[in-house]
């Protein structure tokens, strides 16, 4: 399969993927199909503007006309466009069933009608819901508990209703957290990587104990890759790269590896309904598609704070304009009061605002 439409492709993991696939498959072509909402940028595949492989769309996935004329052109999707955020859909949940649930249907639609060879939907370790030992294999029962993962594990259902129903070739993917270049500084690692940078406070929920299991995001993009060539429809393949960190620690390392002290750590009021460990076992794809993450995580943070740092410009324009509004609302006018810390936490709390 060389001809794909990936729409969400200037986002985070969707522009990491695209230069991914064209890096691996020098006779593949990419339509790149996204809104640019907030998460977008165009900045993300700014090295792959003159490269004829690649043919960017600026438009909406819930635009059924024009999904449909871009389905008949490729052999395969890829769905990571999403309302990714899990505080904004606490916040708002109304653009996140748009986008994630309707926009979802709409490309199994026109998958259907133009007889595309795989639909790939990347989801999330989020539709299992929290769980305090073991792991989630890939028949476990869906128990999203954020306004966010239940629109994605929604979507997920509507994959699998559509192969049932019409044998639309549909996988699902459900991976861990990623991290890695190009990741908008709303999620936890690059806010708090250039929190620190500028000497500001590292605002962590709760206790700080709850536990992610990080991947960066190159062996994710391996994954999805291995799954659009080896895939079988109708299944679902767990990725994930068995590396659990509570978010404590992980603040911790960040603020090692860049010289800063452990007192920015701020311990805020917690989340709303804050998932306390997602743990996933990615044992199928490993054994049926040989895949395994390559990249170590100690590697892994070296090279993103690298990045991060040398790309103070990209960070500093994707902070400025929308970004400070919602900084504002989510940090700097929350009740910062701190009440979940705990004794197991032996950070001593920075009681200045965020
Ligand atoms: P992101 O927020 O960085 O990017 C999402 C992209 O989708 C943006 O470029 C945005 O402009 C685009 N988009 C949003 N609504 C759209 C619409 N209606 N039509 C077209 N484009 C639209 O998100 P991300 O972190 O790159 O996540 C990509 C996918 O991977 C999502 O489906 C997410 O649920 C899933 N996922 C993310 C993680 C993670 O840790 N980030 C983990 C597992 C799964
Ligand atoms: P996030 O990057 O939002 O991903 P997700 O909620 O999808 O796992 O958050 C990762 C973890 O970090 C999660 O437990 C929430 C926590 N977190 C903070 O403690 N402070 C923050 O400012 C953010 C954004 C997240």
């Amino acid at each position: 399969m060389v001809r794909i439409l990936v729409t969400g492709g200037a986002g985070f993991i969707g522009s990491n993927f695209v230069r991914y696939f064209l890096s691996r498959h020098p006779d593949g072509f990419v339509v790149n199909l996204d809104k640019l909402t907030y998460a977008g940028n165009l900045e993300n595949l700014a090295d792959l503007e003159k490269d004829p492989r690649h043919e960017f769309l600026q438009g909406d996935i819930c635009d059924a006309g024009l999904v449909k004329g871009l389905a008949a052109r490729v052999e395969a999707i890829i769905n990571f466009a999403a309302e990714s955020h899990v505080d904004r859909s606490i916040l708002d949940a109304s653009s996140f069933l748009a986008t994630n649930i309707d926009g979802t249907r709409v490309l199994l639609e026109a998958s259907r009608q133009h007889k595309v060879h795989r639909f790939i939907q990347i989801s999330t370790d989020e539709v299992y819901g929290s769980l305090s030992a073991g792991a989630f294999h890939e028949a476990s029962p869906l128990a999203p508990s954020s306004p966010y993962a239940a629109s994605k594990a929604a979507a997920d259902l509507f994959v699998r209703a559509y192969h049932h129903t019409y044998g639309v070739p549909g996988i699902i993917t459900r991976c861990t957290n990623n991290y890695g270049p190009y990741q908008f500084p709303e999620k936890l690692i690059p806010l708090f990587i250039s929190n620190a940078l500028e000497h500001k406070p590292l605002p962590l929920y709760g206790d700080g104990l709850q536990l992610r299991d990080w991947i960066h995001v190159e062996d994710h993009c391996a994954a999805i890759d291995r799954v659009l060539h080896g895939g079988r429809p109708g299944e679902t393949y767990n990725v994930g790269a068995r590396n659990e960190r509570r978010n404590l620690d992980l603040a911790r390392a960040l603020l090692k590896i860049l010289g800063r002290p452990d007192s920015l750590i701020q311990l805020v009021t917690d989340r709303p309904g804050h998932d306390r460990r997602y743990a996933i076992d990615p044992t199928k794809i490993e054994r049926e598609l040989g895949w395994r993450p390559r990249v170590s995580w100690e590697e892994g943070m070296h090279q993103t704070v690298q990045w991060y740092l040398g790309h103070r410009d990209w960070l500093d324009r994707v902070r400025s304009g929308a970004y400070r509004t919602y900084y504002r609302a989510m940090y700097e006018e929350r009740d910062d009061t701190l009440s979940n810390l705990t004794s197991a936490s032996s950070v001593e709390p920075n009681r200045e605002r965020v």
